[in-house]
């Protein structure tokens, strides 16, 4: 349990999906922990912890990134998206239906981190991208059930329908 007057812990206010909360947090504590632990923001997942599978992506004022590599420290006055933000949102709301119809989900635990991703990078892809554009933007996220092609074939059906093919 963490002093009051712990002089290693700083303040932070943080938005986290639209809600705004300010607490102390020892200065060595990750974003993802804080998320999940101090925030009740469960939906970035803890995977490997090193910043290699994506698991923990959220957006960070405005730019996607690995929250196990960020400490909470760092983002005072910031705001914070994960996916359970995000997939409230249209674009959400249509990615989440294009995975859904592509059997691009199966144990789920990579799904907020790909839902962040997707829905961060998919207005920089076009309404029709390549294959290889596709597999740049999803190279920060690993999946060990899909093997990609539905997710793949889930992004270029969003692109298509958010970006107006
Ligand atoms: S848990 Fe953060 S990248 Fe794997
Ligand atoms: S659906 Fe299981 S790791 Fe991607």
């Amino acid at each position: 349990m963490m002093s009051p007057n712990d002089l290693s812990a700083t303040e932070v206010s943080v938005s986290v999906d639209g809600h705004a909360a300010a607490s102390r947090v020892p200065s060595t504590r990750l974003l993802l922990d804080y998320l999940r632990e101090d925030r009740g923001a469960t939906a970035p997942k803890w995977g490997c912890g090193t910043g290699d599978c994506g698991a923990c992506t959220v957006v960070l004022d405005g730019v996607a990134l690995d929250s196990c590599l960020v400490y909470a420290a760092e983002c005072d006055g910031s705001s914070v998206m994960t996916s359970a933000g995000l997939e409230t949102t249209p674009v959400g709301i249509a990615a989440t239906e294009e995975l859904l119809a592509a059997g691009a989900v199966q144990c789920g635990i990579c799904t907020p981190g790909f839902l962040v991703t997707i829905v961060s990078g998919v207005g920089d892809l076009g309404p029709s991208p390549t294959r290889e554009q596709i597999v740049e933007l999803l190279s920060g996220n690993v999946c060990r059930c899909t093997g990609y092609l539905p997710i793949i074939e889930a992004v270029q059906r969003l692109a298509a329908r958010v970006n107006g093919g």
